[in-house]
């Protein structure tokens, strides 16, 4: 099984960014021990971060037929991309969606994903553990649908 994990916009910060609000691992650690998990898992997994909705719409369009799902931390474009919603259903890869932070907690226009209604599943608000579940979330689906 290979996946795919996004990180949209400012995760590149992620450690030195507001982290109050979003912890101190930065994105490199949280990589790091996503690998971890996947190889104990017994997955292959692939990271990704751009700054940019294309490269990221681009990514997503590269993982057509060589990947079996996405985690995907999409940060502000959650709330704004339609284009990232689109690809992901043109490519038709379940997908989860993570969070940092608790979007529903804060302000009004982070209530509202472009994503979230085709998602198979929405994780918010446990810091750098949200990837941990969603990794686990997105593994445990993919082999109860496909065993
Ligand atoms: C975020 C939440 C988004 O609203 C925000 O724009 C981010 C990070 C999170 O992980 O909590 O950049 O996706």
């Amino acid at each position: 099984m290979r996946l795919l994990v996004l990180h949209g916009p400012n995760l590149n910060l992620l450690g030195s960014r507001e982290p109050g609000l979003y912890g101190s691992c930065s994105l490199e650690q949280i990589n790091a021990s996503l690998h971890e998990q996947a190889a104990r898992l017994g997955v292959e997994l692939l990271s990704f971060q751009s700054n940019h909705e294309g490269a990221l719409v681009d990514r997503i369009q590269a993982a057509r037929g060589d990947t079996d799902g996405i985690l995907i931390n999409a940060a502000a474009y959650t709330h704004t991309s339609i284009a990232l919603r689109d690809a992901l259903l043109a490519v038709d890869l379940p997908f989860v969606e993570l969070h940092l932070s608790n979007t529903h907690s804060r302000e009004l226009f982070r209530h509202h994903s472009y994503l979230a209604d085709r998602a198979v599943g929405v994780i918010c608000g446990f810091g750098s553990t949200s990837y941990r579940l969603a990794l686990d979330g997105l593994v445990d689906h993919l082999r109860l649908s496909r065993p």
